[in-house]
């Protein structure tokens, strides 16, 4: 009899492979897309073919401009590999395909979320009262709590978004460093507050808010008021000083969020947590289970502390959705109404790594990117921007022959196209005080010191 799921035999096969192989292949692939197009933008072809041959077909067109980002020498941006429990339990939660938006469509993944996110409070020693939803990613778990922002500070004042919107409401003035991520200023706009109400505040040279212009901006504002902090910023990982802002901030009752996409998981780590010192004081916290947590994409977490703002900014009923009488329905916490259930390999995860495995995890990749900027500060050509405090890194490579920044700009940029066209190893590009640096970005599990080594020696090579 015909095996009606031999796909899944075909995909988990290409798919172990791909993974087994990412340490002997080249990081940077083509990225050919004139051949991609050829191969891919045919016509929809009018008669179906056997589900094995579709996978098949997609391995055959995809497997040599795939970009190595899941192993252990990519460095670029900031994004994180997959756990082998988490990588297989996000294939269970597809095959299983429950719709986690109610108790009732699903009750197993429904508890799973829901254990899921008790434990990412406790990991991250955030309030454990607070409400959280499984999101797609940072951004919006930036919309869902700074939803729930918006419904508070406008509550606060007698207007109800839910029923009046924002036409003729108060204006909301959104104080944030001048180093905030863009997803900050995309969640405002998603909001309709338009990124005129953000007020950017400048930061010291360790790129944390400047708490005297802060307090000075926010004490001259009369409107409803709330604060977005970084943990970690992008570029080279800035804490900001939440012990004494978050006060300032509620002398002024304003609503505090802070983006931790990758840094509030220092709170995993005693070693580094003092980074975080005074956070939990905050009213809200945006993080990726994608990025340092290695989970597969697509996966960040809203956690709100005030449960009633978060839950009556995303409710919603149908007549059709009961809303079960205990069970924490998905519904109430995110944006989404189907969706799936992402907090699965969050789950998987936690367990796979412990507590103890979290903290492991974070520290070994902060110690990785501290030797790899130890090891680069001894090649020639090579001005280390900024030495590591977490895990991110900045470097610039100065041209022999070039005597201004342009040339130098122009030689980061060269060096690192070599480097990546080696296959050995890939890192991104940033701005660091109108300069082009390189940036490094070290949160995946798999990376090893030696395959730091490797890496320097791809640098040796081009350096010479
Ligand atoms: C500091 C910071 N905040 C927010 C985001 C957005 O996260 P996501 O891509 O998961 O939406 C990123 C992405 O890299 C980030 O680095």
């Amino acid at each position: 009899m015909k095996d009606k799921y031999a796909a899944l035999d075909v995909a988990f096969r290409e798919a172990k492979q791909w993974l087994e192989n990412l340490d002997q292949n080249p990081i940077l692939n083509k990225a050919d897309r004139e051949e991609l197009l050829n191969r891919l933008m045919v016509a929809m072809p009018e008669d179906g073919m056997p589900g094995e041959d579709v996978v098949r077909h997609l391995v055959d067109n995809c497997k040599d401009n795939l970009l190595g980002s899941p192993g252990g020498r990519f460095f670029a941006w900031v994004i994180g590999g997959g756990l082998p429990a988490a990588l297989a339990s996000d294939w269970l939660t597809s095959s299983w395909d429950q719709n986690a938006v109610l108790f009732a469509c699903g009750a197993a993944v429904n508890v799973v979320e829901e254990v899921a996110g008790k434990w990412i409070l406790e990991l991250l020693d955030l309030p454990r009262e607070s409400s959280f939803g499984f999101t797609t990613g940072c951004q919006l778990a930036h919309f869902t709590c700074l939803s729930a922002a918006r419904y508070k500070v406008l509550k606060d004042l007698d207007w109800d978004v839910n029923q009046d919107g924002l036409c003729g409401a108060p204006q909301i003035g959104i104080f944030t460093s001048e180093h905030r991520h863009g997803s900050v200023d995309r969640a405002v706009r998603y909001l309709g507050l338009g990124n005129k109400c953000l007020h950017k505040i400048a930061t010291d040279a360790k790129g944390r808010i400047l708490k005297e212009e802060f307090a000075k901006k926010i004490q001259a504002y009369s409107g409803p008021k709330i604060v977005v902090l970084d943990a970690a910023d992008l570029n080279i990982a800035a804490f900001d000083s939440f012990s004494e802002l978050i006060p300032i901030a509620k002398e002024h009752n304003a609503w505090v969020h802070i983006d931790g996409a990758f840094g509030l998981f220092a709170r995993a780590s005693l070693r580094l947590k003092n980074f975080t010192a005074g956070i939990q004081q905050a009213d809200s916290w945006a993080t990726d289970a994608h990025k340092w947590l290695n989970v597969p994409f697509d996966c960040g977490i809203a956690i709100v502390k005030d449960r009633e703002s978060h839950r009556n900014s995303m409710t919603i009923h149908a007549a059709y959705m009961p809303p079960h009488k205990t069970a924490r329905d998905q519904i109430d916490w995110t944006p989404e109404w189907s969706r799936r259930a992402r907090g699965v390999p969050v789950y998987a995860a936690l367990k796979e790594l412990g507590k103890k495995g979290v903290a492991d995890l974070v520290e070994r990749c902060c110690d990785h990117c501290a030797f790899f900027v130890a090891e680069m500060e001894k090649l020639p050509h090579t001005e280390i921007i900024w030495k590591p405090t977490l895990n991110q890194a900045l470097i610039r490579f100065c041209d022999p022959e070039g005597n201004n920044s342009n040339d130098h700009d122009k030689y980061t940029q060269q060096v690192v196209r070599k480097v990546n066209e080696s296959g050995e190893a890939f890192f991104s590009e940033s701005k660091w005080d109108g300069n082009v640096v390189m940036r490094v970005s070290v949160v995946n599990w798999q990376t090893t010191k030696s395959d730091i080594e490797r890496v320097v020696q791809a640098f040796k090579n081009v350096l010479h």
